[in-house]
């Protein structure tokens, strides 16, 4: 193609680019015959428990388990509800203190709200978004019971570090795994490295059935707790007379997964490992050439043995070598030429209403909304690196990475191309 090179596509020039990129999700024909299966079956769900031996839900389970090197996984509605399931069975009680990263999804802290608890916002470190074990130790008291990882776009956490923090304390960890399928650091998979941990099957993530979920556990104890949370709060083996399995004994409500969604994750999973390694090659290839483009860096701790699950390619850039353009501004522009950038989050998570004690009156009981006022300060959070990051962020989704060479070429040209000319958008 014949390129006006001068001139910003968004300007009216010539975009690098005018074929889409891989969308997102994808089905093939494992999928419409593993659910065409469920259809013609009798088997729609997966038991009282949710844990039939024979359900898809649980085959799921154990073959998401056995990827990550993780004990033991039981499927669940959603990876919102994922983290509330798995906060109760570590019997995370209202009132109670959960560190939460602020540059996340806002779920990570409602879900804490949502037990009656109290979300503490942490600020996150810039190099890879991910919680700050400094931040993370200045925030625990003697009300701290949990604190939950986010493996941001697919970056580990330093769990090493925060399970040094929490250590003989009495503070649980979950990790939230949501965006960070396949991931991990020597020494173990995302999911392994906490007393439990969440993962979500929604739309966008790497294995999908458009909504799901799922908890994990490395003590049996704990995993039983986590089946019965979903599912109405039923204990196996326990209660007399009518079959025990519909008998409860811990609050809760149903959060199972359904067994057509579960046949959809079946074929995803078979499909992982293929993409996460086109994923893998395609952001060596990216991150080779992005550091030679002056004002740009992808966010990942840097070490070699890390394995990145590539839900995000994150790139944060140096606003002066991009002539001040906020990211929505610079991704519009990189968007224009053809290549699917978007801005990363705009406002750390406790920016959102939701937040704001005045709407917590209905959810929290007096005495603790009265501690959430001084615990979380929304005038001034203290955690600047998040807010920082908001001005500062581009992302490419995974689907992107599923492209050829070629289009990763097109990713490298469009970049340098919005760099050299975006003065041109700072007068308009
Ligand atoms: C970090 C994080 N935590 C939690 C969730 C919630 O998962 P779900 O949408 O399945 O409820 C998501 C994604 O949606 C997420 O990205």
């Amino acid at each position: 193609m014949v390129q006006d090179n001068d001139k910003l596509a968004v300007l009216g020039g010539t975009p690098i680019r005018a074929e889409p990129y891989p969308a997102w999700p994808q089905a093939e024909r494992a999928e419409l015959e593993q659910v065409g299966r469920v259809l013609e079956g009798q088997r729609w769900f997966a038991g009282p428990r949710g844990d039939d031996p024979e359900s898809l839900g649980v085959e799921f389970a154990r073959r998401f388990a056995k990827m990550h090197g993780a004990d033991f996984a039981h499927p669940v509605a959603n990876g919102s509800v994922a983290i509330e399931i798995a906060l109760r069975a570590l019997g995370v009680s209202p009132g109670d203190e959960v560190i939460v990263p602020c540059y996340t999804f806002l779920s990570t802290a409602t879900s804490v709200l949502m037990l009656g608890a109290i979300p503490v916002f942490a600020d996150i470190d810039p190099r890879t978004y991910c919680l700050d074990p400094a931040d993370v130790a200045r925030k625990i008291s003697e009300a701290t019971a949990a604190v939950i990882p986010v493996h941001l776009g697919g970056q580990m956490a330093d769990m090493p570090a925060l399970q040094e923090l929490c250590k003989g304390k009495g503070i649980a960890i979950v990790e939230d795994c949501a965006q960070a399928i396949g991931a991990g650091l020597p020494g173990g998979r995302a999911g392994t490295w906490g007393q439990a941990a969440t993962f979500s099957f929604q739309s966008n993530k790497t294995i999908t059935a458009g909504e799901g979920g799922l908890v994990m556990a490395g003590d049996p104890e704990i995993a039983e707790r986590l089946r019965a949370f979903t599912a109405f709060g039923r204990l196996a083996g326990e209660g007399a007379g009518r079959s025990s399995a519909y008998v409860s004994q811990l609050l809760s409500s149903n959060y199972r997964l359904s067994e057509m969604q579960a046949a959809v994750l079946l074929a995803q999973l078979e499909k992982f490992p293929g993409q996460d390694q086109r994923r893998q090659e395609n952001a060596a290839y990216l991150n080779q050439d992005i550091s030679q483009i002056p004002g740009l860096e992808h966010i990942s701790d840097g070490k070699e043995e890390s394995r990145h699950g590539y839900y995000y390619y994150l790139l944060r850039y140096q606003p002066d070598e991009f002539a001040g353009l906020a990211p929505q501004r610079l991704a519009a522009a990189l968007a224009a030429e053809g290549v699917p950038f978007l801005p990363g989050d705009t406002a750390p998570i406790y920016h959102n209403p939701v937040f704001r004690p005045e709407n917590l009156t209905q959810f929290l009981c007096p005495e603790v909304l009265e501690r959430y006022r001084t615990v979380v300060n929304l005038d001034d959070p203290g955690c600047p690196q998040a807010e920082e990051a908001c001005n500062r962020t581009l992302i490419l989704r995974h689907q992107v990475l599923l492209g050829s060479r070629e289009d990763m070429d097109d990713i490298l040209e469009a970049l340098a191309k919005v760099r050299r000319l975006c003065p041109q958008l700072t007068d308009k």
